[in-house]
C-alpha cells in the first residue's frame, strides 16, 4: 500500500481564470513543489539540509517568479520512500494531477533532480511540462545571461544536459526490451538520431564560443585601459544587490553616464565622497545547489568578479539561512579561483538591517568593529555613506599619486595620461603641462613605462 502523503501545507492561491480575467498575454501558470526526502543518509553533506524545506520553496518561488512565471500553486511535499519512476508516491501524484487539471496550469516545477524516467512519467501523468532544479536553473541563466559568450555558455550547458538525459532514458528503454543486442528498434533510432542532431549542435556552439573568446580577449584588453578599478557586487540572489547597485549610484552624475550603460546596464562608474571613480559591477545572483555541470555556464557571467579589484560580498543579514547563504557564495567564489589568497578581496557587506529585531541588531553592530564586515540598509540608505568610505580607504591602499611635467608639444601622451590614471589637478603652462595624477593599483605598470621619464623626483 502507498503510504498516503500529508498535503496540509500545499497552498493554492486562486488563479486569475477563476476570476475570469483575461490577462493574455500571460506568463505561464506554474506550480513550485519542493520535495523534502524523510529519510537521508547520515553522512550526507548537503548544505540543503541546513535549510528548512520552507526557506528553499521560498527560493525556488522567487527564482521562478523572477522568469516570468504566474506561480499559481507551491508546496512542500514529503516523501517517505522515493519512487524511481514518479519519485512521489502514487497517490500525491494523483492529487497534484488534479491541481494540475482544475487549475489549467502549464508547468510545474519539482525543486529537486528528476531523473528522465521520473520527468517522463510525471509529464504523462500531469498532462503538462514539468522541469527539475537543473532545468529551472538553466531557464534562469538563459534569461539573464547578457554577454554573447554568457549566451553560448548556457545554450551549450542546455544541450550536455539533454543529452545526457537522452543517453539515459535509452538505456532504459535498452532495458525494458529485454537488455543489450536489440538492434535497431524505432525507439533506439530516433533516440539515436535525436543525440547526433545534438551533438551536432554542440560541436556548432562550441566552435561559436571559441571565436567568441577570441574576440573577447579584445574587448578585455581594451576594458583594461580603463583607468578606474573595478568593484564587483557577488551574493545570494534576493540579497539586495541591484538595491544597493542603484543606492550607490543614483546619487552620481556618474551614474546616467552613458558610456557604459549602453555596453551593459550593470556597470556604472560612480565617484566615491572624496572624489575616487570606480567602476561598479552587478552580477547575477548565486544560487544553492549549483550543479557542477552548470558552474562554467554561471563562470560565464561573472567574468567581471574575476577581473574585479574588489568583490564586495552582499548577505541578507536578516535572513534565517544568511549563514548557510554565505558558505553556498563563498564555496562557489572559490571554485571559480577567486579565495581570501587568490583574486580580489572581499568585503562582506550586511545588508537589510532595518529589517532586523532592534535588540539582535544591536547585539550584531556590537560585535562588529573596525574591518569587519559593513552593516546597512539598501533600502533606507543607512551605513551606505560608510561603505563608500571603506571602498575608498581600501583603494586609498592601493594606489599612487604622481606629479607628472608633460610637454606641451606631447598631445597623444597627455590622452594616455587620462587613460591610465585619474588626473586631480592640471596646470597649464606656455611650455609643460604639470598633473597630479592617482594611478591605480593595476594601471601602475602601465603607467611606469610611458610616464617615468616625466615624473617629479
Ligand atoms: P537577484 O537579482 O535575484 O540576485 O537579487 P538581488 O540580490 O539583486 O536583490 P534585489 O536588490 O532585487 O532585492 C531583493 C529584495 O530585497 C527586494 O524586494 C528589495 O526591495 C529587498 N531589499 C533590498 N535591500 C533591502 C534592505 O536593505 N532592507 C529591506 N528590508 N529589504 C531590502
Amino acid at each position: 500500500m502507498e503510504p498516503k502523503s500529508r498535503s496540509e501545507d500545499f497552498s493554492t492561491q486562486k488563479g486569475a481564470v477563476d476570476q475570469g480575467i483575461d490577462r493574455r498575454p500571460q506568463p505561464y501558470r506554474a506550480m513550485i513543489i519542493e520535495p523534502v526526502l524523510q529519510l537521508r543518509r547520515e553522512d550526507e553533506t548537503d548544505l540543503r539540509t541546513s535549510r528548512s524545506p520552507e526557506a528553499r520553496l521560498g527560493e525556488a518561488v522567487g527564482l521562478s517568479a523572477a522568469i516570468n512565471l504566474e506561480i499559481v500553486s507551491s508546496g512542500v511535499v514529503k516523501i517517505n520512500a522515493p519512487k524511481p519512476g514518479t519519485l512521489f508516491g502514487e497517490g500525491k501524484v494523483a492529487e497534484l494531477a488534479g491541481i494540475v487539471a482544475a487549475e489549467h496550469l502549464d508547468l510545474v516545477v519539482v525543486d529537486h533532480p528528476l531523473s528522465p524516467v521520473q520527468q517522463r512519467n510525471l509529464e504523462r501523468r500531469f498532462a503538462c511540462k514539468v522541469i527539475d532544479r537543473t532545468g529551472l536553473i538553466l531557464e534562469i541563466f538563459g534569461d539573464r545571461a547578457r554577454t554573447k559568450e554568457g549566451k553560448l555558455q548556457v545554450d551549450l550547458a542546455h544541450l550536455m544536459w539533454q543529452k545526457s538525459r537522452l543517453v539515459r532514458s535509452w538505456t532504459h528503454l535498452e532495458r525494458q526490451r529485454g537488455g543489450a543486442g536489440f538492434m535497431g528498434g524505432p525507439g533506439e533510432t530516433q533516440i539515436e538520431a535525436d543525440r547526433r542532431q545534438i551533438q551536432e549542435r554542440i560541436i556548432a556552439l562550441q566552435k561559436q564560443l571559441e571565436q567568441v573568446r577570441r574576440t573577447r580577449e579584445l574587448h578585455r584588453k581594451k576594458r583594461k585601459k580603463i583607468p578606474q578599478p573595478v568593484v564587483a557586487l557577488v551574493g545570494y540572489t534576493n540579497a539586495g544587490k541591484s538595491t544597493l547597485f542603484n543606492r550607490l549610484t543614483e546619487a552620481d552624475v556618474f551614474a546616467k553616464d552613458l558610456l557604459f550603460a549602453t555596453l551593459d546596464p550593470t556597470l556604472r562608474r560612480i565617484k566615491l565622497p572624496y572624489g575616487r571613480e570606480v567602476i561598479l559591477s552587478d552580477t547575477v545572483g548565486f544560487i544553492s545547489d549549483l550543479p557542477t555541470h552548470l558552474v562554467a555556464a554561471f563562470r560565464a557571467t561573472l567574468e567581471e568578479v574575476l577581473e574585479a579589484d574588489l568583490i564586495l560580498h552582499v548577505r541578507d543579514i536578516s535572513h534565517p539561512d544568511t549563514d548557510a547563504q554565505a558558505e553556498d557564495v563563498k564555496k562557489t567564489l572559490n571554485d571559480l579561483g577567486v579565495s581570501g589568497s587568490h583574486g580580489a578581496p572581499i568585503i562582506e557587506i550586511w545588508n537589510k538591517i532595518d529589517a532586523l529585531d532592534p535588540a539582535y541588531r544591536q547585539k550584531l553592530l556590537e560585535k562588529k568593529e573596525g574591518e569587519g564586515p559593513v552593516a546597512l540598509s539598501a533600502m533606507t540608505g543607512e551605513g551606505v555613506e560608510q561603505l563608500s568610505a571603506r571602498i575608498d580607504a581600501f583603494m586609498a591602499q592601493h594606489d599612487d599619486v604622481f606629479t607628472v611635467r608633460l610637454p606641451v608639444t606631447e598631445g597623444a601622451l597627455l590622452a594616455q595620461l587620462y587613460q591610465v590614471s585619474e588626473v586631480l589637478d592640471r596646470e597649464d603652462g606656455d611650455e609643460v603641462i604639470v598633473a597630479e595624477v592617482r594611478v591605480s593599483d593595476k594601471q601602475r605598470g602601465p603607467f611606469r613605462e610611458t610616464f617615468a621619464r616625466f615624473l617629479d623626483d
